[in-house]
Protein backbone atom coordinates (compact mmCIF):
# COMPACT_ATOMS: atom_id res chain seq x y z
CA UNK A 1 0.00 0.00 0.00
CA UNK A 2 1.78 2.84 -0.80
CA UNK A 3 2.02 6.62 0.58
CA UNK A 4 -1.12 7.79 -0.70
CA UNK A 5 -4.02 6.35 0.80
CA UNK A 6 -6.75 5.51 -2.02
CA UNK A 7 -9.99 6.78 -1.91
CA UNK A 8 -12.04 3.60 -1.43
CA UNK A 9 -10.63 3.71 2.07
CA UNK A 10 -11.76 7.26 2.70
CA UNK A 11 -14.36 6.79 5.52
CA UNK A 12 -17.14 9.42 5.45
CA UNK A 13 -16.49 12.46 7.94
CA UNK A 14 -18.71 11.72 10.15
CA UNK A 15 -17.62 7.47 10.59
CA UNK A 16 -13.71 9.36 10.65
CA UNK A 17 -11.85 8.54 13.99
CA UNK A 18 -10.74 10.96 16.64
CA UNK A 19 -7.15 10.12 17.53
CA UNK A 20 -7.02 11.47 20.64
CA UNK A 21 -10.20 9.24 22.39
CA UNK A 22 -9.06 7.74 25.91
CA UNK A 23 -9.07 4.58 27.55
CA UNK A 24 -10.71 6.45 30.17
CA UNK A 25 -14.71 4.51 31.29
CA UNK A 26 -13.57 1.67 29.44
CA UNK A 27 -15.06 -1.77 29.16
CA UNK A 28 -15.96 -3.68 32.71
CA UNK A 29 -12.89 -6.38 33.39
CA UNK A 30 -14.21 -10.07 34.34
CA UNK A 31 -12.05 -12.12 36.25
CA UNK A 32 -12.81 -15.60 35.36
CA UNK A 33 -10.71 -17.86 38.19
CA UNK A 34 -13.95 -18.79 40.14
CA UNK A 35 -14.31 -20.92 37.10
CA UNK A 36 -10.62 -22.85 37.55
CA UNK A 37 -11.45 -26.46 39.25
CA UNK A 38 -9.26 -25.68 42.38
CA UNK A 39 -12.27 -22.78 43.21
CA UNK A 40 -15.10 -24.42 42.20
CA UNK A 41 -16.05 -25.25 45.73
CA UNK A 42 -17.09 -21.60 45.98
CA UNK A 43 -20.87 -21.51 45.28
CA UNK A 44 -20.53 -17.92 45.85
CA UNK A 45 -18.13 -16.79 43.71
CA UNK A 46 -19.65 -18.30 40.56
CA UNK A 47 -22.69 -16.63 41.74
CA UNK A 48 -21.13 -13.40 41.54
CA UNK A 49 -19.13 -13.64 38.05
CA UNK A 50 -22.76 -14.80 36.94
CA UNK A 51 -24.54 -11.53 38.50
CA UNK A 52 -21.12 -9.69 37.02
CA UNK A 53 -21.58 -11.09 33.57
CA UNK A 54 -24.40 -10.14 33.15
CA UNK A 55 -24.42 -6.38 34.20
CA UNK A 56 -21.26 -6.28 31.55
CA UNK A 57 -23.71 -7.81 28.88
CA UNK A 58 -26.44 -5.59 29.62
CA UNK A 59 -24.88 -2.19 30.17
CA UNK A 60 -21.96 -2.66 27.63
CA UNK A 61 -22.47 -5.44 25.35
CA UNK A 62 -18.60 -5.73 25.72
CA UNK A 63 -16.17 -7.09 28.40
CA UNK A 64 -12.72 -8.28 29.16
CA UNK A 65 -11.57 -11.51 30.85
CA UNK A 66 -8.30 -12.30 32.79
CA UNK A 67 -7.73 -15.93 34.39
CA UNK A 68 -9.56 -17.69 31.40
CA UNK A 69 -8.47 -20.96 30.46
CA UNK A 70 -6.87 -20.75 27.30
CA UNK A 71 -2.65 -21.57 27.83
CA UNK A 72 -0.78 -18.53 27.00
CA UNK A 73 2.05 -20.86 25.00
CA UNK A 74 -0.83 -22.18 22.25
CA UNK A 75 -1.91 -17.98 22.09
CA UNK A 76 2.07 -17.08 21.33
CA UNK A 77 2.48 -19.67 19.05
CA UNK A 78 -1.03 -18.88 17.02
CA UNK A 79 0.03 -14.78 17.31
CA UNK A 80 3.42 -14.95 15.48
CA UNK A 81 2.50 -17.49 13.03
CA UNK A 82 -0.01 -15.47 11.90
CA UNK A 83 2.87 -12.75 11.57
CA UNK A 84 4.47 -15.26 9.78
CA UNK A 85 2.18 -15.78 7.08
CA UNK A 86 1.27 -12.20 6.52
CA UNK A 87 4.64 -11.63 6.53
CA UNK A 88 4.57 -13.85 3.03
CA UNK A 89 4.74 -11.98 -0.58
CA UNK A 90 1.47 -11.91 -1.67
CA UNK A 91 1.81 -14.01 -4.42
CA UNK A 92 2.11 -16.76 -2.02
CA UNK A 93 -1.01 -15.58 0.32
CA UNK A 94 -2.87 -14.84 -2.59
CA UNK A 95 -2.49 -19.01 -3.46
CA UNK A 96 -5.02 -19.35 -0.57
CA UNK A 97 -7.11 -16.40 -1.58
CA UNK A 98 -10.89 -16.51 -0.96
CA UNK A 99 -13.27 -16.16 -4.00
CA UNK A 100 -17.08 -15.45 -4.63
CA UNK A 101 -17.95 -19.20 -3.62
CA UNK A 102 -15.57 -20.17 -0.58
CA UNK A 103 -15.64 -17.54 1.67
CA UNK A 104 -12.61 -18.96 3.74
CA UNK A 105 -8.60 -18.17 2.89
CA UNK A 106 -7.09 -15.14 2.57
CA UNK A 107 -8.62 -11.63 1.53
CA UNK A 108 -6.94 -8.58 1.46
CA UNK A 109 -9.58 -6.20 0.12
CA UNK A 110 -12.44 -6.61 2.16
CA UNK A 111 -15.12 -3.70 2.95
CA UNK A 112 -17.22 -3.03 5.78
CA UNK A 113 -20.22 -0.44 4.91
CA UNK A 114 -18.96 -0.47 1.58
CA UNK A 115 -15.99 1.56 2.65
CA UNK A 116 -12.29 -0.74 2.15
CA UNK A 117 -10.44 -1.95 5.48
CA UNK A 118 -7.56 -1.14 5.91
CA UNK A 119 -6.44 -5.09 6.91
CA UNK A 120 -5.38 -7.96 5.34
CA UNK A 121 -7.36 -10.98 7.03
CA UNK A 122 -6.93 -15.13 7.06
CA UNK A 123 -10.26 -16.88 7.70
CA UNK A 124 -11.38 -20.56 8.88
CA UNK A 125 -13.44 -22.38 10.32
CA UNK A 126 -13.49 -24.16 13.77
CA UNK A 127 -15.28 -27.08 11.83
CA UNK A 128 -14.31 -27.73 8.57
CA UNK A 129 -17.40 -27.55 6.05
CA UNK A 130 -20.07 -27.35 8.74
CA UNK A 131 -22.74 -29.84 8.27
CA UNK A 132 -25.44 -29.01 6.32
CA UNK A 133 -28.21 -31.68 6.93
CA UNK A 134 -29.21 -33.04 3.10
CA UNK A 135 -32.98 -32.41 4.12
CA UNK A 136 -32.67 -28.46 4.79
CA UNK A 137 -34.32 -26.96 1.80
CA UNK A 138 -33.52 -23.58 2.96
CA UNK A 139 -29.89 -23.62 3.01
CA UNK A 140 -28.71 -23.20 -0.89
CA UNK A 141 -25.98 -25.49 -1.92
CA UNK A 142 -23.49 -22.70 -2.12
CA UNK A 143 -22.18 -22.86 1.32
CA UNK A 144 -21.13 -26.45 0.59
CA UNK A 145 -17.89 -25.27 -1.28
CA UNK A 146 -17.23 -23.36 1.81
CA UNK A 147 -13.63 -25.39 2.81
CA UNK A 148 -10.64 -24.36 4.98
CA UNK A 149 -8.11 -23.45 2.80
CA UNK A 150 -4.55 -24.34 3.82
CA UNK A 151 -1.15 -22.57 2.96
CA UNK A 152 2.20 -24.69 2.77
CA UNK A 153 3.78 -21.95 4.69
CA UNK A 154 4.83 -21.60 7.81
CA UNK A 155 5.41 -24.87 8.90
CA UNK A 156 2.78 -26.55 10.68
CA UNK A 157 0.50 -23.29 10.41
CA UNK A 158 -3.14 -25.75 10.23
CA UNK A 159 -2.16 -27.71 13.25
CA UNK A 160 -1.36 -24.59 15.45
CA UNK A 161 -4.85 -22.95 13.98
CA UNK A 162 -6.40 -25.73 14.93
CA UNK A 163 -5.35 -26.19 18.50
CA UNK A 164 -5.77 -22.47 18.98
CA UNK A 165 -9.17 -22.74 17.36
CA UNK A 166 -10.29 -25.49 20.19
CA UNK A 167 -8.73 -24.26 22.94
CA UNK A 168 -10.80 -21.22 22.29
CA UNK A 169 -14.05 -22.58 21.85
CA UNK A 170 -13.76 -24.21 24.80
CA UNK A 171 -13.77 -20.45 26.57
CA UNK A 172 -16.56 -19.91 24.54
CA UNK A 173 -18.48 -22.53 24.97
CA UNK A 174 -17.80 -21.39 29.31
CA UNK A 175 -18.96 -18.27 28.59
CA UNK A 176 -21.88 -19.24 26.60
CA UNK A 177 -23.08 -20.76 29.97
CA UNK A 178 -22.26 -17.96 31.68
CA UNK A 179 -24.25 -15.77 29.30
CA UNK A 180 -27.13 -18.52 29.83
CA UNK A 181 -27.03 -18.55 33.51
CA UNK A 182 -27.20 -14.66 33.71
CA UNK A 183 -30.02 -14.84 31.76
CA UNK A 184 -31.73 -17.28 34.45
CA UNK A 185 -32.03 -19.89 31.83
CA UNK A 186 -30.10 -23.37 32.62
CA UNK A 187 -26.72 -23.37 32.30
CA UNK A 188 -26.87 -25.35 28.63
CA UNK A 189 -29.91 -24.17 27.76
CA UNK A 190 -28.03 -22.31 24.39
CA UNK A 191 -25.29 -25.13 23.64
CA UNK A 192 -27.50 -27.15 21.32
CA UNK A 193 -27.49 -24.55 18.95
CA UNK A 194 -23.92 -24.84 18.58
CA UNK A 195 -23.76 -28.49 18.23
CA UNK A 196 -22.73 -28.16 14.07
CA UNK A 197 -21.43 -24.78 15.05
CA UNK A 198 -19.98 -22.78 12.38
CA UNK A 199 -17.88 -20.54 14.15
CA UNK A 200 -14.54 -19.40 12.09
CA UNK A 201 -11.47 -17.57 13.37
CA UNK A 202 -10.15 -14.36 11.86
CA UNK A 203 -6.65 -13.71 11.60
CA UNK A 204 -5.92 -9.75 11.19
CA UNK A 205 -3.20 -7.61 10.35
CA UNK A 206 -3.14 -3.93 9.82
CA UNK A 207 -0.34 -2.26 8.92
CA UNK A 208 0.70 0.77 9.22
CA UNK A 209 -1.56 3.73 7.40
CA UNK A 210 -0.15 7.10 6.55
CA UNK A 211 -3.61 8.30 7.14
CA UNK A 212 -4.87 7.15 10.56
CA UNK A 213 -7.40 9.88 10.67
CA UNK A 214 -9.45 8.79 7.18
CA UNK A 215 -9.29 5.23 7.01
CA UNK A 216 -9.68 2.66 9.70
CA UNK A 217 -8.88 -0.87 9.91
CA UNK A 218 -12.31 -2.40 10.26
CA UNK A 219 -15.31 0.12 10.16
CA UNK A 220 -17.73 0.40 12.49
CA UNK A 221 -19.84 -2.93 12.78
CA UNK A 222 -22.32 -4.72 14.84
CA UNK A 223 -20.96 -9.01 15.12
CA UNK A 224 -23.53 -11.01 13.26
CA UNK A 225 -22.91 -13.86 15.17
CA UNK A 226 -23.61 -15.00 18.84
CA UNK A 227 -20.79 -13.83 20.64
CA UNK A 228 -16.84 -12.71 19.65
CA UNK A 229 -13.66 -13.68 22.01
CA UNK A 230 -11.23 -11.23 20.60
CA UNK A 231 -7.62 -11.60 20.88
CA UNK A 232 -5.69 -7.93 20.29
CA UNK A 233 -1.96 -7.78 20.95
CA UNK A 234 -0.18 -4.36 23.03
CA UNK A 235 -0.83 -2.32 20.16
CA UNK A 236 -4.48 -1.04 20.46
CA UNK A 237 -6.91 0.66 18.27
CA UNK A 238 -10.38 -1.48 19.08
CA UNK A 239 -12.98 1.15 19.65
CA UNK A 240 -16.27 0.69 21.18
CA UNK A 241 -19.41 2.68 21.55
CA UNK A 242 -20.42 3.20 25.03
CA UNK A 243 -24.00 2.37 25.54
CA UNK A 244 -24.48 4.94 28.01
CA UNK A 245 -23.77 8.15 26.30
CA UNK A 246 -22.85 6.65 22.92
CA UNK A 247 -19.12 8.32 22.66
CA UNK A 248 -16.48 5.67 21.16
CA UNK A 249 -13.99 4.23 24.10
CA UNK A 250 -10.76 2.53 23.30
CA UNK A 251 -10.21 -0.78 25.04
CA UNK A 252 -6.66 -0.55 26.55
CA UNK A 253 -4.71 -3.43 25.59
CA UNK A 254 -4.35 -5.95 28.82
CA UNK A 255 -1.76 -8.73 28.01
CA UNK A 256 -3.40 -12.47 28.20
CA UNK A 257 -6.87 -11.45 28.13
CA UNK A 258 -9.50 -11.74 25.62
CA UNK A 259 -12.66 -9.39 24.99
CA UNK A 260 -15.79 -10.59 24.56
CA UNK A 261 -18.72 -8.91 22.21
CA UNK A 262 -22.39 -10.05 22.57
CA UNK A 263 -23.19 -10.34 18.75
CA UNK A 264 -26.90 -10.19 17.24
CA UNK A 265 -27.82 -13.39 17.52
CA UNK A 266 -27.50 -13.05 21.81
CA UNK A 267 -29.22 -9.90 21.06
CA UNK A 268 -32.37 -11.88 19.34
CA UNK A 269 -32.53 -14.67 22.01
CA UNK A 270 -32.48 -12.11 24.81
CA UNK A 271 -35.20 -9.73 23.29
CA UNK A 272 -32.73 -6.82 23.82
CA UNK A 273 -32.14 -7.54 27.48
CA UNK A 274 -28.02 -8.03 25.84
CA UNK A 275 -27.56 -5.62 23.05
CA UNK A 276 -24.30 -5.91 20.33
CA UNK A 277 -22.53 -2.90 20.50
CA UNK A 278 -20.98 -1.37 17.55
CA UNK A 279 -17.00 -1.62 17.32
CA UNK A 280 -14.68 -0.63 15.34
CA UNK A 281 -10.74 -0.87 14.67
CA UNK A 282 -8.20 2.22 14.60
CA UNK A 283 -4.69 2.25 12.46
CA UNK A 284 -2.06 3.96 12.91
CA UNK A 285 1.09 4.97 11.08
CA UNK A 286 3.76 3.74 13.21
CA UNK A 287 3.15 0.36 14.24
CA UNK A 288 1.15 -2.67 12.39
CA UNK A 289 -1.37 -4.48 14.63
CA UNK A 290 -2.57 -8.10 14.99
CA UNK A 291 -6.20 -9.41 16.24
CA UNK A 292 -7.46 -12.45 16.41
CA UNK A 293 -11.40 -12.75 16.96
CA UNK A 294 -13.24 -15.98 16.88
CA UNK A 295 -16.26 -15.68 16.12
CA UNK A 296 -18.85 -18.45 17.54
CA UNK A 297 -21.60 -18.97 15.54
CA UNK A 298 -24.67 -21.73 15.82
CA UNK A 299 -25.38 -24.15 12.98
CA UNK A 300 -26.13 -23.47 9.97
CA UNK A 301 -29.51 -24.79 10.14
CA UNK A 302 -30.42 -22.64 13.45
CA UNK A 303 -33.38 -20.71 13.35
CA UNK A 304 -32.83 -17.74 15.34
CA UNK A 305 -35.51 -15.92 17.29
CA UNK A 306 -36.26 -14.87 20.87
CA UNK A 307 -35.98 -17.49 23.23
CA UNK A 308 -39.37 -18.57 24.72
CA UNK A 309 -38.31 -18.38 28.40
CA UNK A 310 -37.48 -14.90 27.81
CA UNK A 311 -40.96 -13.76 25.93
CA UNK A 312 -44.23 -13.42 27.50
CA UNK A 313 -47.67 -11.15 27.04
CA UNK A 314 -45.83 -8.16 28.79
CA UNK A 315 -42.21 -8.98 26.71
CA UNK A 316 -43.54 -9.96 23.53
CA UNK A 317 -41.09 -11.48 20.39
CA UNK A 318 -38.85 -8.36 19.16
CA UNK A 319 -38.15 -10.62 16.37
CA UNK A 320 -39.37 -12.32 13.43
CA UNK A 321 -37.30 -16.07 12.99
CA UNK A 322 -34.40 -16.24 10.90
CA UNK A 323 -31.89 -18.65 9.35
CA UNK A 324 -28.60 -18.32 10.49
CA UNK A 325 -27.16 -19.88 7.58
CA UNK A 326 -28.98 -17.88 5.05
CA UNK A 327 -27.88 -14.58 6.69
CA UNK A 328 -24.47 -15.19 7.18
CA UNK A 329 -24.12 -15.94 3.61
CA UNK A 330 -25.94 -12.77 2.60
CA UNK A 331 -23.76 -10.71 5.06
CA UNK A 332 -20.82 -12.91 3.29
CA UNK A 333 -21.52 -11.72 0.00
CA UNK A 334 -22.17 -7.91 1.29
CA UNK A 335 -18.41 -7.80 2.85
CA UNK A 336 -16.55 -9.36 -0.18
CA UNK A 337 -17.70 -6.49 -2.79
CA UNK A 338 -18.80 -2.81 -2.32
CA UNK A 339 -22.53 -2.61 -3.03
CA UNK A 340 -25.18 -0.10 -3.85
CA UNK A 341 -26.81 -1.07 -0.53
CA UNK A 342 -26.86 -1.53 2.59
CA UNK A 343 -25.65 -5.61 3.75
CA UNK A 344 -28.55 -7.40 5.75
CA UNK A 345 -29.25 -6.20 9.50
CA UNK A 346 -31.30 -7.93 12.22
CA UNK A 347 -33.26 -4.94 12.44
CA UNK A 348 -34.65 -6.26 8.98
CA UNK A 349 -36.78 -8.88 11.22
CA UNK A 350 -37.71 -6.55 14.20
CA UNK A 351 -41.23 -6.58 14.38
CA UNK A 352 -43.30 -3.38 14.42
CA UNK A 353 -45.53 -2.38 16.86
C1 LIG B 1 -13.88 -7.85 13.65
C2 LIG B 1 -13.44 -6.83 14.63
C3 LIG B 1 -11.70 -5.75 15.86
C4 LIG B 1 -10.22 -5.75 16.02
O1 LIG B 1 -12.99 -8.42 12.96
O2 LIG B 1 -15.12 -8.09 13.58
O3 LIG B 1 -14.29 -6.18 15.19
O4 LIG B 1 -9.76 -5.16 17.00
N1 LIG B 1 -12.13 -6.67 14.87
O5 LIG B 1 -9.52 -6.31 15.18
NI1 LIG C 1 -16.27 -7.07 14.95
Amino acid sequence: MGQEVDLAFIQAPEHRPNLSINEAGGIPLVDLSPLNSQNSDDPQALVDLVAEIGAACRDYGFFQVINHSVPLEIREKMESTAKEFFALPLDEKKKVRRDEANPLGYYDTEHTKNVRDWKEVFDFYVLDSPLIPASDQTVDRRSKTARNQWPECPHKFRDICNEYAMNVEKLAFELLELISLSLNLPAKRLNGFFKDHTSRIRLNHYPPCPSPDLALGVGHHKDGGALTVLAQDDVGGLNVRRKADGQWVRVKPIPNSYIINVGDIIQVWSNDEYESVEHRAMVNSERERFSIPFFFNPANYTMVKPLEELTDEQNPPKYREYNWGEFRKARAHGNFKKMDVENLQIYHFKISK
